[in-house]
């Protein structure tokens, strides 16, 4: 998976987890040991090839986030970021980009308290607010540093299966009205199977059962041939011609819109 990763991204990780209190040395350890990556591998057997694939979703991710900027975009927003430290390395790389983070108080903290011990770069602003409670539009507009007509790319990773199709809905709508010309937003999603509910594989009842169990359901999927069509209601173009928008990676897959 080394190969697939971005350059530095477990390095920075652990530096964050360590660093908030989410982890502990033994247990980033622990984390590289064999017993670990056996479960790694069940994991992978209930979810075919998911291990993999977050590898790929982290490339993904910051290859759109790369490739925007050079296209001229000078502000990049994630959304649900999560512990991901996408923002965090682009950020002395990019001074001239603003970098912005969104995610929900519970994890917002915690990784703040992280990122200031190991080092706040000037131009990423985290912002802790939970997304079902507040709007995106009023989130962005009260924030001093947001430049509204700006280019931007925006980056939702793992989110969007996790909110209620409304919400999706809003969400694209808002980072429309939020974003300059040019802007696009990366994201993954679980397609929707035959049976019309997200298709985990082979393991489908079992997965979305425990998902609930845990709290954390999936609500929204979508059939990659209605994806244009949804995009577009938004005032959203569907961007397929990236190689990796025409596949499949574990359980997901990648998706660009443009404006
Ligand atoms: C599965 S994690 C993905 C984290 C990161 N994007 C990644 O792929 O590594 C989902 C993230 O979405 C955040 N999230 C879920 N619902 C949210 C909400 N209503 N408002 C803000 N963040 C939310 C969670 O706190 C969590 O960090």
């Amino acid at each position: 998976m080394d190969h697939i990763l971005p350059t530095g991204f477990v390095e920075a990780t652990e530096k964050v987890l360590l660093a908030s209190g989410v982890a502990s040395k033994r247990v980033i350890r622990w984390s590289h040991s064999p017993r670990m990556v056996a479960l790694y591998e069940w994991f992978d057997w209930l979810l075919p090839g998911q291990f993999e694939a977050f590898a790929y979703r982290k490339a993904f991710c910051e290859g759109q986030a790369r490739m925007a900027i050079a296209a001229g975009a000078g502000q990049v927003l994630v959304l649900g970021a999560g512990y991901d430290m996408m923002a965090w390395r682009l950020a002395s790389e990019f001074p001239d980009v603003e970098f912005f983070e969104i995610d929900h108080p519970a994890t917002a903290g915690l990784k703040a308290k992280g990122v200031a011990e190991i080092g706040q770069p000037d131009n990423l602003t985290l912002i802790s607010e939970d997304l079902g409670e507040r709007n995106l539009v009023e989130i962005m507009q009260s924030d001093t540093v947001w430049a509204q007509s700006t280019q931007t790319v925006v980056i939702a990773e793992g989110l969007l299966m996790y909110l209620p199709s409304a919400a999706v809905k809003e969400l694209f709508r808002r980072c429309e009205t939020v974003t300059g010309p040019n802007s696009r937003i990366a994201f993954t999603y679980i397609p929707t199977g035959v049976d019309g509910r997200p298709d985990a594989g082979r393991c489908t009842g079992f997965m979305l059962w425990s998902l609930k169990m845990r709290g954390e359901p999936w609500l929204w999927s979508i059939r990659p041939e209605e994806l244009t069509s949804f995009l577009k209601e938004l005032g959203w173009i569907n961007a397929p011609d990236y190689p990796e928008t025409n596949s499949k990676y574990g359980v997901e897959r990648f998706g660009v819109a443009m404006k």
